[in-house]
């Protein structure tokens, strides 16, 4: 049997010594003290109380010692860590406080800084088009009329003098709905409307239509199956070519400013008689040196719509007294308008729906 470890000195293990957990103790205390902020409070932490500190070091030094020693040692490592976190705690409490007191003074919100707007929309340039043109009747006194899109064979060709045989029917280059002989098509013009407002309303009449319009047409530059006319009817007493001729001239310089000129070019609608193809001096070239004009072609003019006085039997077919009234119609094409009033080159632009179009018209909102 082995007699007691005498040779065991307890000051041997140096980090135990009470001068040296003591001086231990006011290193970390100091520390913690001086740290400035959060960030140096936490290596402090690290430094002073982690798991490799001289303190955490000491306390596993204790079950070195011999039992009567031990008591001792636990007691005064135990108050200097305890003092430690003590004091960490304390610190952490103040910086935190310091540091919300900070970012509440300092990271204010500016509210009117700019911000990324959501993109707006923009109605569409037909849309705003369309009224453009209405409202510049509307100012005349006229009402906007509107009709089916899918429209009676009778309302779309026989009551505009467009019989079954008639050669003008090949002129339009109709969308009929299945089964055919049910007689359905899909309106290939807005004249129909024309039609509609006489058989339900009595003269004066001076309405504008606008709307879409389907014809068996590619789609390319300058065609499109499916596209808009804005039609135009007046019926009173004693209405003549000049009245159509005048409100013509108001409806171009409206759309396309002061000095834009008109001319008829004889023409033949079944549905109106004298007809005339209503042409606009070119808007590029102006009708000067347009021989090398790329827009009109060396034409000097551009198709713009057809018009004439109202046809007698359409007015009969449609219930109107042709001996008391006359009138007269126009229509052109919304698309086109547009294109030779915003200088679109490609038709297909405004019905691809390409935002970056559409919102350069967004100003009209
Ligand atoms: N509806 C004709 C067309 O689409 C245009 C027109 C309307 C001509 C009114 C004369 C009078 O071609």
């Amino acid at each position: 049997m082995s007699g007691p470890n005498t040779d065991y000195d307890p000051v041997e293990v140096s980090t135990l010594n009470p001068d040296e957990v003591e001086a231990a103790r006011d290193a970390a205390l100091a520390a913690i003290d001086a740290a400035a902020d959060l960030a140096a409070l936490k290596q402090v932490r690290i430094d002073h109380a982690g798991d490799r500190s001289p303190l955490a070091l000491a306390n596993r030094e204790i079950g070195a010692l011999p039992p009567a020693a031990r008591k001792d040692a636990g007691r005064r490592v135990g108050q200097a860590r305890g003092a430690v976190n003590q004091a960490l705690a304390a610190r952490t409490a103040v910086l935190e406080a310091e540091h919300e007191e900070r970012m509440l003074a300092e990271e204010t919100v500016d509210v009117t800084m700019p911000t990324d707007r959501l993109p707006v929309g923009a109605r569409h340039p037909l849309t705003t088009g369309a009224e453009l043109i209405a409202d510049i009747f509307v100012a005349m006194g006229w009402e906007i009329a509107e009709g089916p899109v899918i429209e009676a064979e009778w309302l779309n060709f026989d009551a505009l003098n467009l019989g079954p045989d008639h050669p003008a029917r090949t002129m339009q280059d109709t969308f009929w709905t299945d089964p055919p002989e049910n007689g359905v098509v899909l309106r290939t013009h807005t004249s129909p409307v024309q039609a509609r407002t006489m058989l339900s309303r009595t003269p004066p009449i001076y309405v504008v239509c606008p709307g879409r319009v389907f014809r068996t047409d590619p789609f390319d530059a300058t065609h499109s199956p499916m596209f808009h006319q804005v039609e135009g009817l007046a019926i009173d007493e004693g209405l003549t070519l000049a009245h159509l001729k005048g409100t013509l001239d108001h409806f171009a310089t409206a759309m396309f400013g002061e000095g834009i000129v008109t001319r008829f070019r004889p023409s033949y609608f079944p549905f109106t008689e004298p007809s005339a193809e209503v042409d606009l001096v070119c808007f590029v070239c102006r009708g000067v040196d347009s021989e090398t004009c790329r827009t009109c072609r060396g034409e000097g003019w551009i198709e713009w719509g057809g018009c004439g006085v109202v046809n007698p039997r359409v007015l009969r077919a449609c219930g109107v007294d042709s001996e008391r009234y006359s009138g007269f119609a126009f229509g052109m094409g919304i698309d086109r308008t547009l294109m030779f009033r915003h200088g679109i080159e490609d038709l297909r632009d405004l019905f691809e729906g390409d935002l970056r179009f559409t919102t350069a018209f967004g100003s009209d909102l």
